[in-house]
């Protein structure tokens, strides 16, 4: 069985419009509508664990409740930071998962291929996450701004999500995590520090997080090519 938990309960401060981002529209829908939909179209994925700010718990039931087609779902609360709201939806991930993903409710562009991908990934090595080469030559600067080293480009890779684990796996990464007060930017940061191998998976360019106003505007360019394709 196959769980996502889904962390929405940011305050979406980077983006500057006073809600949690994932309630704005991308062409009329919610972003975390479009999230749903998507993983929901995912044949392999059973349950949807999302988390929602504490005062948000009841509006996003309201809002997901009448989605056509959207898999079974349960709501919690958030926490602080990502890696708190994320620790709250696993316990509520049912006893049957054996692989639970994780994926951010700021990246509705994700495809279904990816996610497919992510979980027969995860169900063959234990570990696996969806990224992208990068584009861009990354530089590693000092705290005055000075140029401490070039990293090999081929060697760099940008990291979305889904990210997909062994349910025991993840739940020992998470409680050690807490236990040695350890706070990662990503999930797989936390299964790394065990020392379990983490797969990359080839995702694509449109698979965005929505942080700032002009990923807005990229998304909705996305949408609107994908309306399109699919009227010809
Ligand atoms: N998230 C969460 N709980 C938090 C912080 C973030 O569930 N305490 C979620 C966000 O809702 C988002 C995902 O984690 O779906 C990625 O986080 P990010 O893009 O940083 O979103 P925000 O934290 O909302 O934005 P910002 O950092 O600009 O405030
Ligand atoms: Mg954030």
């Amino acid at each position: 069985m196959v769980s996502v938990v889904v962390p929405a309960a940011g305050q979406g401060k980077r983006m500057h419009a006073g809600i949690n981002k994932t309630f704005l529209t991308l062409l009329g829908t919610p972003m975390l509508v479009r999230t749903m939909q998507k993983l929901s179209a995912c044949s392999k994925v059973d349950e949807i664990i999302v988390a929602v700010g504490e005062d948000e718990v009841e509006g996003t039931r309201k809002l997901l409740e009448h989605v056509p087609n959207i898999k079974p779902f349960a709501i919690v609360a958030g926490g602080a930071e990502r890696q708190d709201s994320v620790a709250n939806g696993l316990r509520a991930v049912s006893f049957e998962a054996d692989i639970v993903l994780v994926h951010d409710a700021a990246r509705p562009m994700v495809s279904v291929e990816t996610i497919e991908k992510v979980i027969d990934a995860a169900k063959e090595t234990g570990a696996a996450i969806a990224a992208v080469p990068a584009k861009n030559t990354i530089k590693v600067v000092d705290e005055d701004g000075i140029v401490e080293s070039t990293p090999e480009r081929a060697s760099l890779w940008e990291v979305q999500t889904p990210q997909g684990f062994k349910k025991d796996m993840l739940m020992e990464a998470y409680q050690n995590a807490y236990a040695e007060k350890f706070l990662g930017t990503d999930d797989a940061s936390l299964v790394e520090r065990l020392g379990y191998p983490v797969k990359v998976v080839m995702s694509d360019y449109r698979n965005i997080k929505i942080t700032t106003p002009e990923d807005l505007l990229t998304a909705e360019a996305f949408l609107g090519s994908d309306a399109l394709d699919s009227a010809k």
